[in-house]
């Protein structure tokens, strides 16, 4: 298979072990995790959501993670190619490449409304340099937020520019500049997050907090949470997007497939809990709703810097490597789509940038509506699973429970069943039990638990 060696194609490689773990954990962590873990969780009642989304890492995420990393890695090509030329290589259709369209469409469609709550963040960036948290009690930091939700025009100025900043950076073509920020943006977003938690720590309300996550009550355990606990293990490592595999292309050989992959689940699971609990105690301390919704962090945090010392300092840079982080991951969900443009449709990449992001921004306004204009309309109200959803809630929903999942099942199969258990030893070359560990839990467990969640959720 000397056609496999990767200089015959040509790509670059990460210049090392760690510059693929920065650009990946880059990906991994973003709004997924400040954002959106610490709201669904309060949605989901805390400790049991909480334990169901470890194990949905540690069980699904992880594996399906090391096995797209592989993907690519062995394919070598785009993540579409690969894909197709290691089905052909197992004697497989050509058809498993849909798996990575559907892939490219996932993100496409998340990207769409991941810019407009980017945007939120960008638009903090000035609420906390114009120093409006300080002394500020919860009911006007809420209206803050709400006003912020209630008004269309600022809402697409900032989702505008976020997908501005996103294109530019993609347009330009993006690796060398993104390895060298990741590395600096990313150990401070955790400094700051430490800072937060020790704010959280002295509003004395951290032990409820920490119980609140940690203590599991399956009472407050619903179907639906699972559901979203598993899908949320596919959003936040970025899976099912060909993302991974398109990184996993430029990976030496030399580098651990599993010991990367370990490291990058890690980091990312820890800025979730670290999100959670800087922000549950402040939720706790002034007597707000858990299950506030998507606006929670920013109806608590600011809270905190308001009565913090360097208060608007803080805020300024929590927001400026909110959006660091969301844009990152926003870089990483874009890339795939116009490199599909580029390969199918043969355009530049100015021109297929200009067409994916705009047709993303477009399908951004829906979501940018939902929040306003638009908030009574849901569509899809005659299926009780989607009533009462608006525009965003219907993209979240379609996205992360229902195509990542099954994007997932797709790879564990494909790799799990469908590939030569010999090119996966070679390729991940693991000692000991760990090889059998990982291709057990791929072939079986995770297709039955994917299979067993969709089933539960429909019945
Ligand atoms: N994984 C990133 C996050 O958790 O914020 C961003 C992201 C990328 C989310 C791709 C979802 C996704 F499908
Ligand atoms: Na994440």
């Amino acid at each position: 298979t000397g056609d496999l060696s990767r200089g015959i194609t040509g790509r670059g490689f990460w210049s090392s072990r760690l510059a693929f773990i920065m650009a990946a954990t880059g990906s991994a962590v973003g709004l997924g995790n400040v954002w959106k873990f610490p709201y669904i969780t309060g949605e989901n009642g805390g400790g049991a959501f909480v334990l169901v989304y470890l194990l949905c890492i540690a069980v699904l995420g992880l594996p399906i993670l090391m096995a797209e990393v592989l993907i690519g890695r062995r394919g070598g090509h785009s993540p579409v190619n690969s894909v197709r030329l290691l089905a052909s290589q197992s004697g497989l259709s050509g058809r498993w490449a849909w798996m990575a369209g559907m892939g490219v469409l996932a993100a496409f469609l998340i990207l769409s409304f991941y810019s407009v709550i980017g945007g939120w963040a960008v638009s903090y960036v000035g609420t906390s340099l114009s120093g409006q948290f300080t002394g500020q009690d919860a009911e006007q930091i809420g209206a803050l937020f709400s006003g912020l939700l209630a008004d269309p025009g600022k809402l697409l100025l900032w989702h505008s520019v976020f997908m501005g900043m996103t294109m530019l950076v993609v347009a330009r073509g993006v690796r060398g500049g993104i390895e060298r920020a990741v590395t600096i943006l990313m150990p401070t977003l955790f400094v700051l997050l430490f800072i937060m938690v020790g704010y959280a720590i002295t509003t004395g309300h951290f032990g409820e907090a920490v119980a609140f996550l940690f203590w599991p009550d399956f009472s407050k355990l619903t179907t639906e949470g699972m559901m979203m606990a598993l899908g949320h293990a596919f959003f936040t490592l970025t899976l099912s997007q060909c993302v991974m595999v398109a990184y996993g292309s430029h990976l030496r050989k030399d580098v651990s497939i599993a010991s990367t992959a370990v490291t990058v689940s890690v980091l990312d699971t820890v800025v979730a809990l670290l999100a959670g609990l800087a922000i549950f105690p402040i939720v706790f301390s002034n007597g707000l709703e858990p299950g506030a919704g998507p606006g929670l962090i920013f109806q608590t945090l600011p809270l905190a810097f308001g009565q913090m010392p360097f208060g608007n300092l803080l805020a300024t840079l929590f927001f400026v490597l909110l959006v660091f982080g969301a844009l990152t991951s926003a870089i990483s969900l874009l890339e795939p789509v116009v490199e599909w443009l580029e390969e199918k449709k043969g355009m530049n990449r100015f021109g297929s940038t200009l067409i994916a992001g705009g047709c993303c921004w477009l399908l951004g306004v829906g979501t940018v509506l939902s929040f306003n204009e638009w908030s009574g309309f849901t569509p899809l109200d005659m299926f009780a699973t989607f009533e009462g959803k608006t525009l965003f809630d219907l993209l979240d929903y379609l996205t992360s429970n229902i195509m990542l999942p099954l994007g997932g099942l797709l790879v564990a199969v494909f790799v799990g069943w469908r590939m030569s258990r010999k090119a996966l030893e070679e390729e991940l070359s693991l000692r000991g039990p760990w090889f059998g560990l990982w291709y057990g839990v791929l072939r079986y467990i995770t297709p039955v638990a994917v299979i067993t969640v969709f089933i539960y959720n429909l019945l």
